[in-house]
């Protein structure tokens, strides 16, 4: 299989020093594509900045932006079978991009209007057919049933549930869930070995 793979934050400028981002690693999602081209797959790897070296094996394309990541992703995915979303897109960018930095006024706040970005994973899956879609829900507290509501609302085939704990840390705990409700739990383990065990789990009976 051709995977396209999303992985790492993204970053949403605010001028030309100053952007928007959140914890994620890109952990997660290289050993996800390590673990995809040790069982034979291609992997397409979209990546936000990480201090990670990438998959030799993999065609990486680096990206910033929320809407660099999209772009980047629907060149590569009418040549793939399969999209797994593992990046941790920021929801919002700042509304302006200021070319000159942005300049502090004494004793005077500061507020930032954000617009959304595109929702990368539901935009390839809406089209998908039959194609395999995978995403990521990241959520604080008992998140079963806003994952299985993005599975439904992103139009995937599985979700893997994580807490915001796991975001930048080594180790993790993931529960898996197909679209009809089966769940799987695995970990708590180091990445590198989830990634390999999701990869069972999700691509086993698919043919590289
Ligand atoms: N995702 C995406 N593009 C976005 C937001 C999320 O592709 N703009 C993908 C992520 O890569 C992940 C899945 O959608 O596979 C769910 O991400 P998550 O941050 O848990 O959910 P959101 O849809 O952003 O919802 P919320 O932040 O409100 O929980």
């Amino acid at each position: 299989m051709r995977v396209l793979l999303t992985a790492g934050p993204t970053r949403e400028p605010l001028d030309p020093v100053r952007f928007l981002s959140n914890r994620s690693s890109g952990r997660m999602g290289y050993a996800l594509a390590r673990a995809l081209l040790a069982e034979g797959h291609q992997v397409v790897l979209v990546t936000g900045p990480t201090a990670l070296r990438p998959p030799a094996k993999a065609k990486v394309v680096p990206v910033e932006t929320a809407e660099d990541m999209l772009a980047a992703c629907r060149r590569h995915w009418s040549d793939c079978d399969a999209v797994v979303g593992v990046a941790a897109v920021a929801d919002y960018r700042p509304a302006r991009h200021s070319g000159d930095k942005l300049k502090r006024t004494e004793g005077q706040g500061l507020s930032l209007e954000l617009v959304p970005n595109p929702d990368i994973l539901a935009t390839l899956a809406k089209d998908k057919g039959g194609r395999l879609a995978v995403g990521f829900a990241l959520e604080s507290g008992d998140g079963k049933v806003e994952a299985l509501r993005k599975l439904r609302a992103k139009n995937l085939d599985f979700v893997v549930l994580n807490g915001p704990e796991a975001q930048g840390a080594e180790q993790a705990s993931l529960r898996v869930f197909d679209a009809i409700g089966k769940e799987r739990h695995l970990g708590p383990a180091r990445k590198p070995t989830l990634a390999k065990q999701l990869v069972r789990w999700i691509f086993g009976r698919i043919p590289a």
